[in-house]
């Protein structure tokens, strides 16, 4: 008998090029989505404390940035409006005239290869905060639903390539695919944020774009984070009601719902590396106690491992400049 290991996992662990070779997840910077927040007025865009590197974009300060996301081969954006007037209806989202449907048209005539994806939800139009109108003291889930629909007409109409409900209604999917179909946008696909939990998460994000209720939390809509199975059951009704691709958010306290769904699914799965893991990972690095590159990357290699086919990421312009410098 040898006192040797029979097994040596360490041979292929040598070399970087041994390393490469065997490799099994591959970061790509086609991989990513990047949120950008798209206010009204002009200038240079507001920076947002919770989220630095992170800034709100003008159609003045827009061209600049997608300058620089082409170059950076970023494939695809997520636009989350901010509006000058919030009321009670989030009227502001409804505009056809309004910042989002103005900042799809910039974005198609400048880049018109950029997939641009729009966030269909009223929380960041209404005055009180939430994703839906309020009757009786509670936000009305059917009452919600022409609104969402009409939302997503609109951002199809202006040249959204996809729409992304993230409300958490019930049957707004269905409710959207039906108004696209009316509206002879049949083309336009859905990404649904189907497993949208009620997370701490999104702090930051809120702060971006001021849609902290004003009453209450969202726990009454998006779902409690002991659930998973649940996630399953919602999946499988956006899927019936004509999603093209499910999305899985958070991303990192919820790896094991991305493995879940991948392995469930012959689906599309998207992940959201929210705004608090964005923030956590930044003042980490902020403070030294973290090397932020190296956080990054195995972050967003974890959360593709798990099964996403594609990431929503703050970090994707940094994620995509590292990769560039790679080998
Ligand atoms: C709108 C919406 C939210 C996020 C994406 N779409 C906020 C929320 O549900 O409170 C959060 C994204 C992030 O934290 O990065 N409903």
């Amino acid at each position: 008998m040898s006192n040797f290991p029979e097994l040596r996992l360490r041979r292929l662990r040598q070399t970087p090029g041994l390393r490469r070779l065997f490799r099994e997840t591959e970061l790509d910077g086609g991989d990513f989505i990047l949120p950008l927040f798209v206010e009204e007025g002009d200038g240079p865009g507001s920076s947002i404390s919770s989220m630095p590197g992170v800034a709100r974009q003008t159609l003045e300060s827009l061209p600049g940035e997608l300058e620089e996301i082409v170059r950076l081969g970023i494939g695809a954006v997520i636009l989350f409006g901010i509006p000058d007037t919030k009321d009670e209806l989030g009227s502001s989202g409804l505009d056809p005239e309004g910042i989002v449907p103005q900042a799809v048209r910039l974005i198609k005539r400048q880049a018109p290869e950029l997939t641009v994806i729009t966030d269909v939800c009223l929380c960041e139009y209404t005055s009180h905060g939430h994703c839906g109108i309020i009757k009786g003291g509670g936000v009305d889930n059917d009452a919600t639903l022409p609104l969402l629909a009409k939302m997503a007409v609109m951002h199809a109409r202006a040249g959204a390539d996809m729409v992304a409900p993230s409300d958490m209604m019930d049957g707004r999917v269905g409710a959207i695919r039906q108004a696209l179909d009316e509206a002879g946008l049949e083309n336009t696909p859905i990404l649904a944020y189907s497993a949208k939990y009620a997370s701490a998460f999104y702090g930051p994000f809120r702060e971006a774009a001021g849609s902290t209720p004003g009453f209450g939390d969202r726990r009454g809509y998006q779902m409690d984070p002991a659930n998973a199975r649940e996630a399953t059951r919602e999946i499988i009704t956006d899927i019936n009601e004509g999603a093209d691709a499910v999305m899985v958010k958070p991303a990192l306290a919820y790896l094991d719902i991305i493995r879940q769904t991948k392995d469930s699914f012959d689906y599309p799965v998207v992940a959201y590396n929210v705004s608090g893991e964005y923030a956590m990972v930044k003042a980490t690095a902020e403070r030294g106690w973290g090397d932020e590159k190296r956080l990054v990357l195995e972050i967003l290699t974890s959360i593709k491992r798990a099964g996403a086919d594609a990431i929503i990421t703050y970090h994707a312009k940094d994620a995509a400049r590292w990769l560039g410098e790679q080998d």
